[in-house]
């Protein structure tokens, strides 16, 4: 897939997002700041606040709860209004169903939610309309691959031109996303973003489930399941950026002058599943879990894009990872590096 956005989730996302809901616990310290300095409007309008790249939007309930409870606390009866943003080929209904179940966070009166199928990479929103925009795990998903990795599906492993090609594309995308934030806030207004991270070695963390991913789909290839021009197209949409990468555009860069940047951490997540197996000692639940979490993320990046596999072959797929995984359960251990950070948007610039 290529064009606006090629990072689409598995319809089940939301039930096999535990890693992912590490990422939006890490910041709530850094939300919390941001909503005491966020400029609250106290002329009957309403406080504009989205979530960007939502999928189905159950890891952003805790948070847009917090943020409602405290721009209340300072403006009681002020309207709040969420945007929840996503690729046109995320799965919205899981998103309604998300924001009218029972833990939504939109049953206060003056509460208001909705949606918008558009990539990130593009203006969302009218010029300064937004006093906060929230952004987790998602900002490392590329607006399409530049070019196929040679020998791999994941952006770690990429060498030499194709490398090179995704850093770029990362650097562009970057610079759209903080172009359009920048046009979108008020003065005043809040940026916190936690982005899928690497540390300068390039490593994301999840390179042992990927280079297990890798091994099982080079098996289909042998088995005569998947051909090798399939497995050749397929690629993960994603480039983990490193923190320099992250933050000397808002440093050192251009958006500099209208962005300050107040808050910056680069934090490793926990894996709740492998923690799971340590205590428990149960390869087999580990496994199931592992892969379906797998699939929910990357599936449709790998089977559902340019490689157009035939029926069952994910499914082949998941049930040879599993086996791998409950095998060696310690190469499938994934301890997400993330960047988290808060700016301010500027009065001038
Ligand atoms: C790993 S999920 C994270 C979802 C949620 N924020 C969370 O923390 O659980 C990444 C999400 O980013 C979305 N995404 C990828 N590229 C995007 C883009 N260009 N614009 C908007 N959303 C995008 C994907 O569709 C997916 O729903």
């Amino acid at each position: 897939m290529s064009g606006t956005g090629s990072g689409v989730m598995g319809g089940d996302y939301g039930r096999h997002a535990a890693a992912q809901h590490e990422g939006a616990q890490t910041a709530a310290a850094v939300l919390d700041r941001a909503l005491a300095a966020v400029p609250v409007p106290g002329d009957g309008r309403a406080f504009r606040a989205a979530d960007l790249g939502c999928a189905s939007g159950a890891n952003a309930l805790e948070p847009m709860r917090r943020l409602v409870a405290a721009v209340r606390g300072r403006n009681a009866s002020v309207p709040v209004w969420v945007t929840h943003t996503d690729i046109p080929g995320n799965d919205f209904n899981a998103l309604v169903a998300t924001l009218t179940g029972p833990a939504a966070y939109t049953g206060t009166p003056g509460v208001f939610a909705c949606a918008e199928a558009r990539s990130f990479y593009e203006p969302l929103f009218p010029p300064g309309e937004l006093h906060l925009a929230w952004s987790t795990i998602a900002v490392h998903w590329l607006s399409r691959v530049p070019q196929p990795i040679d020998g791999h599906v994941y952006c770690s492993r990429a060498t030499g031109a194709a490398r090179e090609a995704l850093r770029r594309r990362s650097a562009a995308d970057w610079s759209g996303f903080l172009t359009h934030r920048a046009a979108e806030l008020v003065p005043g207004g809040q940026l916190v973003v936690v982005g899928g991270a690497a540390t300068d070695d390039g490593l994301s963390g999840a390179e042992g489930i990927f280079d297990l991913a890798l091994e099982e789909l080079e098996a289909l290839v042998a088995a005569g399941v998947l051909t090798a021009a399939q497995l050749a197209a397929m690629t993960v949409p994603t480039w983990n950026r490193t923190a320099a990468e992250y933050l000397d555009p808002l440093t050192a860069g251009p958006f500099a002058a209208v962005f300050r940047l107040e808050d910056q951490r680069f934090a490793v997540l926990a894996d709740p599943a492998y923690a799971r197996f340590e205590a428990d000692g149960d390869a087999e639940v580990y496994a199931r879990e592992v892969t379906a979490s797998f699939l929910a993320a990357f599936g449709p990046s790998l089977f559902a894009g340019p490689a157009a596999v035939g029926p069952g072959v994910a499914e082949r797929f998941a049930a040879g990872l599993a086996a791998r995984v409950r095998e060696r359960p310690g190469a499938a251990r994934t301890e997400w590096r993330v960047q988290v950070l808060r700016a301010t948007r500027r009065d001038e610039g």
